[in-house]
């Protein structure tokens, strides 16, 4: 299956695709001698540490270490496969690439979807600019003040009022009518009588052609001209080879360059919404094709920006929307902010009624997901009573849970608090029930593995709020790695979180995405760091610095673990000259430990055994 690219075609598209031009395309370079130099795409910076040599034409990130030729370059950031990758850019040169892979038939089959989709855009197009019975289409057009460089720049276009339109276009292009039902564009009269022939899917409609990242169509959505029509406002392109909702973005193609800018990215629900923003200066503006939006819109998303405020509609649905889009958008670690409009309004129509700025303003006051659903949650539940208010924080909770970094978990905790009215510590609590209640039991591994819902000893929780601001004290990883072993430890999350803060300090890398991917991945961590980043103050707000209050408390620890094994040895029958011995030493050694400068030779001596 896999596909086959000679070498010599793979030089030749590296050749006619300059690393410079492709990566200037998406990103503002800046010349710094030989070289040039961005802001990286892949890590958070303020600092460009992006480099792009144009004479070896590679690139290299200082910060976090990405670096390759062009086709990798595609690979990262549209985070498409290699074959894509050089697809795309043998397109981009004009390239003809004969071994493709797939299966035959149906590469050829996309290739004729994208001709036939390319061709009735034209055509819907066409017939929008000149119809003689496309006047109302027109109108209408100008009666929702959409203007003509928008019309062209999202290729609207008008669906004849006519029962054979795509009919006729597909005779005149020499298509067939099973091609065109693969399209979407037509359907069939019959499903199960092969001969009794197609009608067109969109009549009379508004067309908003809909583009893959690269802006080639790919579908279609048609709108009711008068809002009393029978059948539903709009009409979408069925799934097609081409076409899957769950992973396209309407307008992203137009977008994305902004986004990568801004690093942050509009999210409307309808068409006109996004081409009524754009038309309004708000170029980051997308939205799905009507339905959900999903976990691959967000990881799509991911690659150009950050975060997210979304503005839908303010009713009923609107809201309950925005809620669940935000935990999506949420989950896959994206920021989210939720806009609120006055009622009755969406963007495309509070945006004609009271300009850019009053929008921009709108989105400028976007609130947490947190504040925008205990606002929605508030009216609808009463919080005078107890019930009330655990129903809107179990809610909020969930929501926060969804969150896969602890760092926006604890700020969103702090926020819900505040909002709720309630101490941290109660909203913590509840945070645990929920994690353990949705946990899946597993009694097998439950008997033999430590009650992970037991907390930790309280040694070990004060060492691992010191260890999450392991790279505010640069003391204090190397301090811990030299004389504390981790399996000192005995609880497993207090473990997992030091061997990460450690792993951090030692290669420099950021300890939060470490934490935040491996309580993604741990059974039982969700919501732990949380609670260590909650309690910072705490532990800063103690007298001690940082490194003296962690050598206490490697001190502690080895105490405990002498003062443990010195208990086994008195337990232990017979006893032994050895067992006394070492019992004297053990004691001497428990004095030693009172201090650190003593304690240390101990730790020294019994690291070395
Ligand atoms: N939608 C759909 N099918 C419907 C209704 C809506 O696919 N029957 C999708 C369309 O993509 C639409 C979006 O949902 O753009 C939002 O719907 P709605 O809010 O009803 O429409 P608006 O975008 O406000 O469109 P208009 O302003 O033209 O009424
Ligand atoms: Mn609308």
């Amino acid at each position: 299956m896999a596909g086959i690219v000679p070498k010599r075609t793979l030089e030749e598209i590296r050749f006619r695709n300059d690393i410079v031009e492709i990566i200037g395309g998406v990103l503002t370079l800046k010349r710094a001698g030989g070289t040039f130099k961005a802001l990286c795409p892949f890590h958070k910076e303020k600092t460009p540490s992006f480099n792009v040599n144009a004479q070896r034409q590679i690139y290299h990130c200082f910060g976090c270490g990405k670096g390759g030729d062009v086709f990798s370059f595609m690979q990262d950031y549209e985070g498409v496969d290699f074959m894509t990758a050089v697809r795309m850019l043998a397109e981009r040169a004009g390239i003809h690439l004969e071994f493709e892979d797939g299966d035959p038939g149906e590469r050829s089959d996309k290739d004729s979807l994208l001709k036939i989709h390319t061709g009735m855009a034209e055509f819907f197009s066409r017939c929008l600019a000149q119809m003689k019975a496309a006047q109302h289409a027109r109108d209408y057009l100008a009666k929702r003040e959409l203007e003509g460089d928008m019309v062209k720049a999202f290729g609207v276009g008008y669906a004849p009022n006519r029962w054979d339109g795509a009919i006729q276009w597909a005779r005149k292009h020499k298509v067939s009518l099973e091609l065109m039902e693969k399209a979407g564009l037509v359907i069939r009269r019959d499903q199960d009588d092969p001969s009794a022939g197609y009608y067109d899917r969109f009549r009379d409609r508004l067309i908003f052609p809909i583009c893959d990242i690269q802006g080639r169509v790919i579908g279609f959505s048609g709108r009711a001209l008068a809002d009393d029509v029978r059948g539903a406002k709009y009409i979408n392109s069925p799934e097609t080879l081409l076409f899957r909702k769950s992973r396209v973005l309407y307008a992203l193609d137009q977008g994305r360059r902004a986004m990568v800018d801004k690093r942050e990215a509009v999210i409307c629900e309808g068409q006109i919404d996004v081409i009524r923003c754009h038309q309004a200066g708000f170029t980051t503006a997308v939205a799905s094709q009507g339905t959900a939006f999903t976990e691959d819109h967000a990881n799509i998303l991911r690659r150009y920006v950050d975060s997210v405020v979304i503005v839908f509609d303010p009713d009923h649905a609107g809201q309950n929307a925005a809620i669940k889009t935000a935990g999506i958008f949420l989950s896959a670690g994206l920021g989210v902010r939720v806009a609120d409009l006055p009622e009755g309004e969406d963007p495309d129509s509070f945006i004609a009624k009271e300009g850019a700025a009053a929008f921009e303003a709108v989105l400028d006051r976007g609130m947490s997901v947190v504040d925008f659903q205990i606002g929605i949650l508030s009216r609808r539940e009463d919080l005078s009573t107890d019930v009330g208010v655990m129903r809107v924080a179990r809610d909020v909770l969930q929501t926060i849970l969804r969150s896969p970094n602890s760092v926006q978990q604890a700020r969103l905790m702090q926020a819900a608090a505040q909002h709720l009215n309630l101490p941290v510590a109660a909203l913590q609590d509840e945070l645990r029930h929920l994690v353990r209640r949705q946990r899946r039991p597993e009694p097998a591994a439950a008997a033999e593995a430590p009650a992970a819902d037991a907390a930790p000893p309280a040694i070990e929780m004060a060492l691992c709020e010191h260890l999450v601001h392991v790279d505010e004290h640069p003391g204090v990883g190397p301090l811990v790695e030299q004389h504390l072993p981790l399996d000192m430890l005995s609880d497993s999350r207090c473990r997992a979180v030091a061997e990460a803060a450690l792993e951090a300090a030692r290669e420099g890398l950021p300890l939060q995405e470490l934490l935040s991917d491996m309580e993604a991945r741990t059974e039982g961590m969700q919501g732990f760091t949380v609670g260590l980043l909650m309690t910072t103050s705490k532990v800063q707000a103690e007298d001690l610095s940082p490194v003296t209050a962690v050598q206490d408390l490697i001190l502690r620890l080895w105490r405990r673990r002498l003062t443990e094994e010195r208990d086994g040895v008195a337990r232990a029958i017979p006893q032994t000259a050895e067992a006394q011995q070492r019992m004297s030493q053990i004691t001497l050694d428990l004095n030693s430990l009172k201090r650190w400068e003593t304690g240390v030779d101990v730790i020294e001596i019994e690291l070395a055994d």
